[in-house]
């Protein structure tokens, strides 16, 4: 019998703008306890399809469910109250808060439970609001950040911003993780830290998503990766699948725009 896993899963997605099809009817298939990379070249849809899966888009056609239960129709909140986080391409982080409470802004996002009382004067308050903090320090200690927790983002270089946005995407303990370009801006031992911490986030439980245009730290964490081109897959298989299926090598790892 079949382990059953939660995967969040994507069937005939079909996204146009204006008549112009961005993505055309996928299927798609992320599991849990595995590290799921989806690479392609600019404009290939990756980021569309993430908006899809987080209900920022509504596709036209298709369906996308998570441990089995539909999606279809949930806005963005709802998803992410059932943990389904995304971090964002472009760092967003509000510049007049320091980095931990940037980070407890995660908390709160992704529904903590009794986080609405952290703004009570009462002591469940004051406890909502400790516990909160402590979550917040947690995830910026797991990446590394425990020392630039009280600085604000303008103090802080574009790789470590790129860091915080992830600790923030973490802190609730999400089940589904989309990373969109984890690594962009980041320095090569940034990115090696960054490697190193997504593999120690991996879970049974946790799905795991990187689009990313770092070839080195999609083929050395990633399970299993999806080519996108144009809206359509070209490949799906192992790091070392995708390596030598000849379709990717021309349309992606051959071409010089990465
Ligand atoms: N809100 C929108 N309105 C119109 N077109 C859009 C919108 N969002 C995305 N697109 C178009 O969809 C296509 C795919 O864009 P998307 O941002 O998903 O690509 P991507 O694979 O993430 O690219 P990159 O690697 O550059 O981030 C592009 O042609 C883009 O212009
Ligand atoms: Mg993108």
């Amino acid at each position: 019998m079949d382990v059953v896993t939660n995967a969040l899963k994507g069937e005939g997605i079909a996204l146009s703008f204006g008549g112009i099809e961005v993505l055309k009817g996928l299927d798609v298939e992320f599991r849990a306890g595995e590290i799921t990379g989806l690479i392609g070249p600019n404009g290939a849809g990756k980021t569309s399809l993430f908006n899809c899966l987080t209900g920022a888009y509504a596709p036209q056609k298709g369906t996308i469910t998570y441990a089995g239960q539909s999606l279809d129709g949930l806005p963005p909140a709802a998803r992410a109250s059932r943990g389904i986080v995304r971090s964002f391409q472009h760092v967003a982080l509000s510049p007049d808060l320091t980095v931990l409470e940037n980070v407890m802004i995660g908390v709160a996002r992704n529904h903590h439970a009794g986080w609405q009382h952290v703004f009570l004067p009462t002591r469940r308050g004051r406890e909502e609001m400790a516990r909160m903090r402590a979550d917040a320090e947690q995830a910026l200690a797991e990446l590394g950040l425990a020392g630039a927790a009280d600085k604000l983002p303008a103090e802080l270089p574009p790789g470590m911003l790129r860091l915080v946005e992830i600790a923030r995407a973490i802190v609730g303990r999400p089940q589904v993780l989309l990373l969109d370009e984890p690594a962009a801006g980041l320095n090569n031992a940034e990115t090696r830290d960054l490697m190193r911490s997504l593999k120690s986030l991996c879970s049974p439980d946790l799905v795991m998503v990187v689009v990313e245009h770092d070839m080195d730290l999609v083929m050395s964490i990633c399970d299993r990766i999806y080519v996108l081109n144009f809206g359509a897959f070209v490949a799906c298989g192992t790091p070392q699948q995708v390596r030598q299926d000849e379709d990717v090598v021309r349309i992606y790892l051959g071409s010089d725009d990465d």
